[in-house]
C-alpha cells in the first residue's frame, strides 16, 4: 500500500519540533455562550499518557520482552482508570502509541501486535474468555480495566491480520499490521475497533484497504465517531463521519506534534470541536522533548485541556459534558444542524480518495474558526 502524503504532512515535517508554546495546567475558557438550565450530562476522562518507550524499537525482540515493556504503560493505564472510576467516569480515552511506542519497523513491531479478531464477526469478551484467541493479551487487560472500571475504554495498539497470497493485497510476510483504536464496553465486551488510515511516516503499518467510518453507541450519550491522529485533517474518515448528524462525540487517541502556526495539538482539537458542533474527547502521548503535548476535552461552548512543556508527568482530565442540544441558543458556527448542512454541501469523491478531498483543517480555516496568534488567548496567554 501507498501512504499518500498531502501538502500538510510535508509542512508538518517542516515545522517539526519548532514549537515551543507554553501553557502550563489545565484550562477552560468559554468561547460561545453558555446555557443556563438542568441538562443530562456524562462524565468523560482522556488520559495524556508519558509512554514507557523500547529504548531501541528497532531491535529484535520476543513476545515475552514486547509484552514486559507494554504491561509497565498498562500499569499506568489501570492506574489511572481506578483514578477516574472514583470520580464516576463514564468513558476513558488514551492515546496512540500510548501502549507500544513508535519508530519500529514493520519487523520491530512485530512481537508487540495483538491478534484481534473483527468485532463485526464475533462477539467477545477478552477478559471473561481470554482464551479463546492467542495473542490477545492486551486486549485481555484492556477489556478488565474496563469491567473493574465500570466504564467506556478506547486505546490505541497495533494489532496484526494474517492474509493468504490468493488476496492481492496481502503483504509479503502473509499478515496485515495495523494501527488500531479499540472501544470495550462498560462490561468488557469488544464493541469496535478502528484501523488508522492516513498513516504518518508509519512504516510498522498498513493502511487498511477499504476506510473504516467508525460509530458506536453508548447507553450514556448516544453515537460516537472515531479515528486517529493525522486523520484529523483529512474527509475520510474524520469529516465523513461528522455527515451522520446522530454522532455529537467523537474519541480521538493521537501522538501529535506540536507545530506552529496552525497546527498546535489544542489549538486543531478545539478547533474541530467548535466548527463541527461536536464534543471531542483528544488524548495525546507526552514526550515534551519531541514537540508532544496536549489533550483535552472539548465541546463546542467549553475546552478543558492540558498542554505542558514542563512536567514529565502524564496527567488526567475529567469533565461533564452537557448532552442538551446546543440548537437555536449559541451563534450560527456552534449549531450542529448548520454545520452538517455545511458539510452536506461538499463533494465527497467515492472512487478516488486522494482527489478532490478538502482536508478538514482547510474547512476549519476557511470558516474562520481556527483560533490563531492574536486572535485566541488560547496559547499565548500566560
Ligand atoms: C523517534 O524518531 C524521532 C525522529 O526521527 C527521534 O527524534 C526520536 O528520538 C525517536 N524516539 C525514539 C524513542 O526512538
Ligand atoms: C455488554 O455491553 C454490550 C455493549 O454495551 C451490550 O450489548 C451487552 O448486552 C452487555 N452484556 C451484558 C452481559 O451485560
Ligand atoms: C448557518 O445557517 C444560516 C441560516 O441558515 C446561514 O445563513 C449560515 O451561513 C450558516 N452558517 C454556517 C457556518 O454554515
Amino acid at each position: 500500500m501507498v501512504c499518500i502524503m498531502s501538502g500538510a504532512s510535508r509542512q508538518l515535517t517542516l515545522f517539526l519540533y519548532g514549537c515551543c508554546v507554553a501553557a502550563l495546567g489545565v484550562q477552560a475558557e468559554e468561547h460561545c455562550p453558555a446555557e443556563r438550565h438542568q441538562a443530562a450530562q456524562y462524565v468523560a476522562a482522556v488520559y495524556e499518557h508519558r509512554s514507557i518507550l523500547s529504548p531501541n524499537p528497532l531491535a529484535l525482540t520476543s513476545r515475552k520482552q514486547a509484552l514486559e515493556l507494554m504491561n509497565q504503560n498498562l500499569d499506568i493505564y489501570e492506574q489511572q482508570v481506578t483514578i477516574a472510576a472514583q470520580k464516576g467516569v463514564q468513558i476513558i480515552v488514551f492515546p496512540e502509541d500510548g501502549i507500544h511506542g513508535f519508530n519500529f519497523t514493520r519487523t520491530s513491531i512485530y512481537p508487540f501486535l495483538d491478534f484481534m479478531p473483527s468485532p463485526h464477526l464475533v462477539r467477545w469478551n477478552p477478559c471473561l474468555e481470554p482464551h479463546r484467541f492467542h495473542d490477545t493479551e492486551v486486549l485481555q487487560r484492556l477489556s478488565c480495566m474496563a469491567v473493574k472500571g465500570e466504564m467506556f475504554l478506547v486505546a490505541n495498539l497495533g494489532t496484526k491480520q494474517p492474509c493468504h497470497s490468493s488476496d492481492p493485497g496481502c503483504p509479503n510476510d502473509g499478515r496485515y499490521q495495523y494501527n488500531t483504536n479499540v472501544v470495550f464496553s462498560s462490561n468488557g465486551t469488544l464493541v469496535d475497533s478502528y484501523r488508522k488510515q492516513n498513516l504518518y511516516f508509519e512504516a510498522a503499518f498498513n493502511t487498511p484497504p477499504e476506510v473504516d467510518h467508525i460509530t458506536f453507541d453508548t447507553p450514556f450519550a448516544g453515537k460516537f465517531g472515531m479515528f486517529t491522529c493525522f486523520d484529523i485533517l483529512f474527509l475520510h474518515p474524520a469529516v465523513r463521519l461528522l455527515r451522520d448528524s446522530e454522532v455529537k462525540h467523537v474519541v480521538y487517541p493521537t501522538a501529535w506534534m506540536n507545530q506552529l502556526p496552525l497546527l498546535a495539538a489544542i489549538q486543531i482539537q478545539r478547533g474541530f470541536a467548535i466548527a463541527f458542533g461536536v464534543n471531542f474527547l483528544a488524548a495525546n502521548i507526552h514526550h515534551p522533548s519531541l514537540g508532544m503535548t496536549g489533550s483535552g476535552i472539548h465541546t463546542p461552548l467549553k475546552s478543558f485541556w492540558h498542554h505542558d512543556m514542563e512536567s514529565p508527568e502524564g496527567h488526567l482530565i475529567i469533565a461533564q459534558i452537557q448532552l442538551e442540544d446546543t440548537a437555536g441558543s449559541v451563534p450560527d458556527h456552534c449549531n450542529k444542524a448548520n454545520i452538517t448542512n455545511a458539510l452536506s454541501a461538499m463533494p465527497l469523491p467515492s472512487d478516488s480518495l486522494d482527489s478532490d478531498e478538502k482536508p478538514a483543517v482547510t474547512l476549519i480555516r476557511d470558516m474562520g474558526l481556527i483560533p490563531g496568534p492574536g486572535r485566541s488567548h488560547m496559547l499565548w496567554s500566560n
